[in-house]
């Protein structure tokens, strides 16, 4: 007992060291309720469930790696389903509760735990046999921690390893919201009488991370960017990609929303969640991202964009996100062209 007061003052010492904002990040990791949030978002935590459990020929005697641990879910079902070992690592505090609760699961000969940062701790194994992480931010990129799992990758995954999940995919789509743009943008216009537009700018450069009804959807939905986990690399998290978006019927479009997919392909049988506005509910929800015009669309009229996503040069947990948008309508009252900048923080 004294050992582990002794290893959560070095821990709280060592992140007390750390940069403000990573301090930040870690710090919102060691409390239990972040934890309580993601394992009752059925949708993620049953996934990894099954993605692992219902493979036990692929996890049987293989050494696995839980990038990120928390309170060690993934490390236990990684067990269950006939891990020879795993190692669980994090930064945060919450893994010395993680260390209880795997004892308390009988599981402690199985689990190792490491408390410390990712890029700076040495495995007890050279090489690992399974990488499994649950590493995804809002609008999939946020927060940055695939830099943590390549770097992982690259350092301890066997050449013939596998990576659950392994494929990442951020899909967008126009939609109508007009009710809503009105309440959290153009409240700004008029507030108790003042004129209160100095926040509408920074409030227009902020992306809403919010549920959105299907019925909103205005668009086809559009692939932006697939990642492939055994091939990507820290610089494809930087991208500038040209897309359309095609009128499903006469709408307007107040605002893009992106939302993406994951896949665990190395499963017997593909498993896949969405975190999509067509699908059940995740602590994710869905990210908007407000245009400056309102684009009257005709059903079947396609809308031009671009889309420049780049981790900030400050602070790489937070996003740069560029959106130019282009409608070349036949009638020139409905054309519309514009450039839209946010911050991600
Ligand atoms: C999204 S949570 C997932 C927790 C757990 N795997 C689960 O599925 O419930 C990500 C965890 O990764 C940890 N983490 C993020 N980056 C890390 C790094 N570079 N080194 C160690 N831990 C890290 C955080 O502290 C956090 O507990």
């Amino acid at each position: 007992m004294a050992n582990d007061k002794m290893d959560i003052e070095t821990a709280e010492a060592n992140l007390k060291a750390m940069a403000h904002s990573e301090q930040h990040y870690f710090n919102s990791y060691n409390h239990h309720g972040i934890h309580e949030e993601m394992l009752k978002d059925e949708v993620r935590t049953r996934s990894y469930m099954n993605a692992i459990v219902q493979n036990p020929h692929i996890f049987k005697d293989k050494v696995v790696l839980d990038v990120g641990c928390g309170t060690a879910i993934l490390s236990m079902f990684a067990a269950k389903a006939g891990a020879k070992h795993v190692i669980g690592v994090d930064m945060s505090t919450i893994i010395f509760k993680a260390r209880e609760i795997v004892e308390c699961n009988g599981l402690s000969d199985k689990i190792t735990l490491i408390q410390g940062k990712m890029e700076e701790i040495e495995l007890p194994f050279p090489k690992v046999d399974i990488i499994i992480s649950e590493w995804m931010g809002y609008f999939l990129l946020y927060e940055s921690m695939l830099d943590t799992v390549l770097y992982a990758r690259d350092r301890y995954l066997n050449p013939d390893g596998l990576i659950f999940p392994d494929k990442a995919t951020i899909f967008l789509c126009g939609i109508e919201d007009g009710d809503y743009k009105d309440e959290k943008i153009g409240f700004w216009d008029n507030v108790y009488g003042f004129d209160y537009t100095p926040l509408k700018a920074t409030a227009l450069c902020e992306p809403l991370v919010d549920t959105v009804e299907m019925k909103a959807a205005v668009t086809d939905p559009t692939a932006v960017l697939t990642l492939d986990l055994y091939k990507c690399t820290v610089e494809d998290l930087a991208f500038s990609v040209p897309f359309k978006i095609t009128a499903r019927r006469d709408d307007f479009i107040h605002a893009l929303v992106a939302w993406f997919d994951i896949d665990f392909t190395a499963c017997h049988k593909t498993i896949r969640f969405s975190t999509g506005p067509h699908t059940k509910y995740t602590h994710w929800k869905q990210t908007v991202f407000y245009l400056k015009d309102v684009l009257t669309v005709q059903q079947g009229e396609e809308v031009e964009c671009n889309m420049l996503v780049k981790p900030n040069e400050k602070n790489r947990r937070d996003l740069d996100i560029k959106i130019d948008y282009k409608f070349d309508a036949q009638d020139a009252l409905r054309k519309a062209e514009g450039t839209c900048e946010f911050k991600m923080c």
